[in-house]
């Protein structure tokens, strides 16, 4: 192992601010100092780290995970084990290229060096671009974890908005695996075409003055039984109300900053309809290690194949962190931002 420098440098959150731009502007590069890894702890040498909209949730202080600040964000990213803690087995972990992802209040992954605990990280094959690495964890398991709840509704189609996402994106391969069927429903017509030109068959812009209609009628004729919510806000009761009978709404993202909205409680009382909600945590924490090493291999397989792949708009060092987060939020659909090291 090469010698560790005695310093690293990381991006300092100091103060939550609801506007967004604000909180962008707050963000500063820092020195800290590298200290040995606590007993149970991994050291990770960064390789590159993801920016996600639950990043962007934190910095406004709009997340459900709050750390004690100042601290250094970043929930996800990839890196390789330079250092290990006395209580763990050094000739398993030392060298090893991991993907990372924690929500504890800890120092996060936009930094060159990240410490970790053994269930933070999961090994990452060799072939695998850094990109692909370092959103390894989030979005393809979140994916899997969805896509499992269609498959034991045993949905026929299912309604996904946001779906420019590259978390939509990982859904609708996996439905497709599983000959589901998916309805997309975006808010840009730019959106719509770029899904229909990757093979998306049924793709609704939100903002269409119909579009209550098309998404009623096309639900009701591709018998659509689960929706997955990102946005919140009128947009749920809005996929709710039009979906038919027996219909699950799962929410798992807040993308609209906004309380869930405009659900019509007669569909939930006589239509047998509902909303729940899922999370990647819980999921993780509540699956059985088949279950997650059957996943972590097919989403391997299914990236080195390249059917399956996180596409990547642009990648910053990590000095330039403003201009990433910019970048970003100025077209969150062309695929991600990545902080590299
Ligand atoms: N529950 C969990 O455990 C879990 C785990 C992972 C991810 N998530 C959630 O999954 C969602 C997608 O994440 P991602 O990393 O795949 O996102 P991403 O690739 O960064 O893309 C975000 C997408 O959301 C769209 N969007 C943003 N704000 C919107 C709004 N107010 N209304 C409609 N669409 C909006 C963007 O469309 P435009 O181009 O039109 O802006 C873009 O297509 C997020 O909500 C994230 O928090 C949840």
């Amino acid at each position: 192992m090469a010698e560790l420098p005695t310093s690293y440098t990381a991006i300092e959150h100091a103060l939550d601010q609801a506007n967004v731009v604000k909180a962008m502007l707050g963000l500063k590069p820092v020195t800290k100092k590298l200290r040995n890894p606590e007993p149970d702890e991994l050291l990770l040498k960064m390789e590159a780290a993801s920016i996600n909209p639950s990043d962007i949730a934190f910095l406004q202080g709009n997340y459900q995970i709050k750390k004690n600040l100042p601290t250094v964000p970043g929930f996800e990213g990839s890196g390789r084990i330079v250092a290990t803690g006395h209580l763990l087995d050094a000739k398993k972990w030392l060298g090893k290229r991991v993907s990372c992802f924690t929500q504890q209040d800890k120092d996060g992954s936009w930094a060159e060096y990240f410490y970790a605990k053994p269930s933070e990280v999961l090994l990452i094959d060799e072939r695998l671009d850094s990109a692909q690495a370092t959103t390894f964890f989030v979005n393809p398991f979140t994916a899997w974890g969805l896509c499992e709840i269609a498959l034991l509704r045993e949905s026929k189609t299912i309604v996904v908005n946001a779906a420019g996402s590259r978390l939509a994106s990982f859904l609708y391969q996996l439905a497709s695996m599983h000959q589901i069927e998916v309805i997309g429903v975006v808010r840009k017509q730019s959106t719509v075409e770029q899904l229909k030109e990757l093979g998306w068959k049924y793709v609704l812009n939100e903002n269409d003055t119909d579009f209550v209609n098309q998404l009623k009628t096309l639900a009701l004729q591709l018998h659509a039984n689960t929706a997955f919510d990102a946005v919140g806000g009128p947009a749920s009761g809005i996929l709710l109300n039009a979906m038919p009978a027996d219909s699950e709404n799962v929410i798992y993202g807040g993308l609209s900053n906004k309380h869930l909205a405009d659900i019509d409680p007669l569909g939930m009382i006589f239509d047998n309809k509902m909303i729940t909600g899922f999370n990647l945590i819980d999921w993780m924490a509540e699956a059985d290690s088949i279950t997650l090493e059957t996943a972590q291999k097919t989403i391997t397989e299914i990236m080195l194949s390249g059917k399956i792949k996180t596409w990547i708009q642009a990648d910053f060092p990590l000095a330039e962190i403003k201009t990433a987060l910019k970048t970003y939020l100025g077209n969150m659909s062309a695929g991600k931002v990545i902080l590299t090291f």
